[in-house]
């Protein structure tokens, strides 16, 4: 939540701080504003609403040239989305300009100490209060090397809550710090062709992907000084030195352009079969086992697992839902799957031989941040499964695996759900080939049924025209329902929150068997009702009996919208739309039956005229609790 640029080198600032801005606006969008700093003075401009909305305000009043500054793209937790509230925010001296992403918790107690000594406020932001505290504190700091630094420090100290701040100083023309507490920042460090130094600072790498690959990881409590010539100096919050880890970003600046397709979403829906070919790429055996080196927990620690947890939000919580399918059934270790924001506080029974499995695409999501902490602090062991590079969440855990999805832009998340999707089945699996509870061929056969999963995706990619047609028949909907019946469950879940996310209507996601105890009700004539169906052929099948739903909502007037296997010819009677899929293990189901459904929502959010990359309300990655 919020975006964060920062600038200080040879190039144009105002460009660099802008470009960096257009690449983090899916981290929120109800306001943007930058702060430049030229001549020992900072000039601001801010305005409400999308990043197009400064750019015209800077085509008609253009700031100062400049070569160092700030930039922010705002999600409103403190204020609502005015310009007034839009950061950068100023000291009352006008001396220090800051941007934040996060909650400052004691802002009301600051603010309360600072009118007291007559400042007034321009803002309702819980970020104004550090903008005059550092103004402050920097006029008592000694003069020297380090002092912007040295003040940035001690105000950090005194703010409660979760916070990376950026802020500048009118009389520090080379240096720009920041400071981050629970909240992400990375930096970013780079040289123009003369072999100038430039440093960028990043809520995440994108904002400087198109200037360098050379990323500083920061951790908790950390302040770092960018200095033009001194460069980069890390410390804690108490000032003592820090040696930040290094890292080079594994993919570049076009992994994160449109590529020519309209929606970011449409291109991240169409690369599905490359990032789960990527996820599964050196993690399959020529024998057909499972080798995940990266996984840092022993043999031993993975045998004493007698309970596993799947901790997670939205979308990801789906793929934790699907995970709990496969864990137990491969390995017949108890597994539970929880929301993030549930967890923690509902005191989980947690000891050494507890798995815990957190799921995050950002790898910033604060509530399972908080989740996975409280994890480890009741001595569990916590595996990972990411697909940002160097984020929090995986840093923090005991074990990661990285799903090779490559940049996800679109808020909605398509590609990071399927791989990790993946992901749980790589870890179901791994835990059973350690543990011994599988018989070699029975590993090796799934693993042959993994690797067939590009080409399933792929298949289903080939056949999506008729479901956007059926998308723009559905656009006017008011109550779109889902369901499905074992790991169809969570992709009905996920269907309805794909649909809501994007094009705000009503939708909801049922376990089939639960339709007659109460969410029939909702069903009226031509009530849209999409079905994933199992498959016909698996053991214990539960396929007939959600053939009967469909039956059974349709006589009560529904308009049926059948998602089933090729060969199905069960379900052809009673869907008035039907969806075909290739033939897929029923556990591994989810990673083709999901597709359509990411196409419908788009493809009706599309229709009903919405942004299908930035929808209301939403921000790509949760930052707060
Ligand atoms: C997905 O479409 C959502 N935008 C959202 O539910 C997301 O999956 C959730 O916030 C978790 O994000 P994470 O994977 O980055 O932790």
């Amino acid at each position: 939540m919020c975006g964060i640029v920062g600038y200080v080198g040879p190039q144009g600032a105002l460009d660099v701080v802008l470009e960096g801005l257009r690449r983090l606006e899916y981290r929120g969008y109800d306001s943007a504003g930058v702060a430049v700093l030229s001549d020992g003075e900072l000039s601001t401009a801010k305005k409400a609403g999308k990043l197009a909305n400064l750019e015209k305000v800077l085509a008609e009043e253009p700031l100062p040239s400049s070569t160092i500054g700030i930039g922010h793209t705002r999600w409103a937790t403190h204020g609502g989305p005015t310009d007034r509230n839009a950061h950068p925010h100023l000291s009352a001296d006008g001396k220090v300009a800051v941007v934040h992403n996060g909650i400052i918790e004691n802002f009301a107690l600051l603010r309360a100490e600072i009118e007291a000594t007559g400042t007034e406020f321009s803002s309702e932001t819980d970020t104004e209060v550090v903008a005059h505290l550092l103004a402050a504190v920097y006029r008592e700091t000694p003069a020297g090397e380090g002092r912007l630094a040295e003040a940035m420090r001690a105000v950090s100290r005194r703010l409660d809550g979760a916070f990376t701040l950026v802020a500048t100083h009118a009389d520090e023309p080379d240096t720009l710090v920041a400071s981050r507490r629970n909240s992400p920042l990375v930096v970013g460090i780079g040289e123009t062709a003369d072999g100038t130094a430039e440093y960028f600072l990043g809520s995440d790498v994108a904002a400087f992907i198109g200037h360098t690959r050379n990323a500083l990881e920061l951790g908790q409590d950390q302040v770092v000084e960018l200095h033009r010539t001194r460069g980069a100096t890390v410390t804690d919050f108490a000032g003592a030195p820090v040696e930040p880890t290094s890292y080079t970003v594994d993919w570049d600046a076009a992994a994160a352009e449109k590529g020519g397709y309209p929606w970011f979403m449409l291109k991240e829906i169409a690369e599905q079969p490359q990032a789960v070919a990527d996820t599964l790429l050196g993690r399959l055996g020529e024998s057909g086992e499972l080798v995940l080196d990266e996984v840092r927990l022993s043999d031993q620690e993975l045998r004493d697992i007698d309970k596993v947890f799947v901790v997670a939000c939205g979308t990801a919580y789906h793929a934790g839902l699907i995970a709990k399918y496969a864990i137990e059934h491969w390995t017949r270790i108890p597994v539970e799957v929880e929301v993030a924001s549930e967890f923690r506080y509902r005191d989980p029974v947690l000891d050494r031989s507890t798995l815990v499995v957190v799921i995050s695409q950002s790898g910033e999501t604060m509530d399972t941040l908080m989740a996975l902490r409280h994890a480890r602090e009741q001595k569990a062991r916590v595996l990972a499964i990411c697909n940002a590079n160097g984020s929090t969440i995986p840093r923090e855990s005991d074990a990661v695996l990285y799903t090779h999805a490559g940049p996800e832009v679109a808020v909605a998340s398509t590609k990071g759900f399927l791989t990790q999707v993946v992901a749980c089945y790589l870890v179901g699996l791994f835990l059973a080939q350690v543990r011994g509870v599988k018989y070699e061929d029975e590993i090796a056969a799934i693993v042959d049924d993994l690797r067939r999963l590009p080409e399933a995706v792929a298949k289903v990619l080939e056949q999506m025209e008729p479901v956007r047609e059926l998308g723009r028949e559905l656009a006017d909907a008011n109550t779109i329902l889902f369901l499905g019946r074992h790991v169809g469950f969570p992709v009905a879940l996920e269907g309805a929150l794909k649909l809501k996310e994007l094009a705000y209507i009503h939708a909801e996601g049922f376990a089939a068997g639960e339709l007659k105890h109460g969410p029939i009700a909702v069903v009226d004539q031509g009530t849209p009702v999409v079905v994933v169906v199992p498959s016909p052929r698996s053991r214990n099948s539960v396929h007939g009996k959600v053939v009967s739903n469909i039956q059974e909502v349709r006589a009560r007037g529904a308009r049926t919208i059948v998602i089933a296997e090729e060969g199905d010819e069960d379900v052809v009677p009673f869907a008035d739309h039907l969806i075909r899929v290739p033939r897929t293990p029923t556990l591994m189901a989810p990673v083709v039956t999901t597709v359509p459904l990411q196409v419908l929502a788009c493809e009706i959010a599309d229709t009903r005229g919405f942004d299908v990359d930035q929808p209301r309300n939403l921000a790509k990655s949760v930052t707060v609790e």
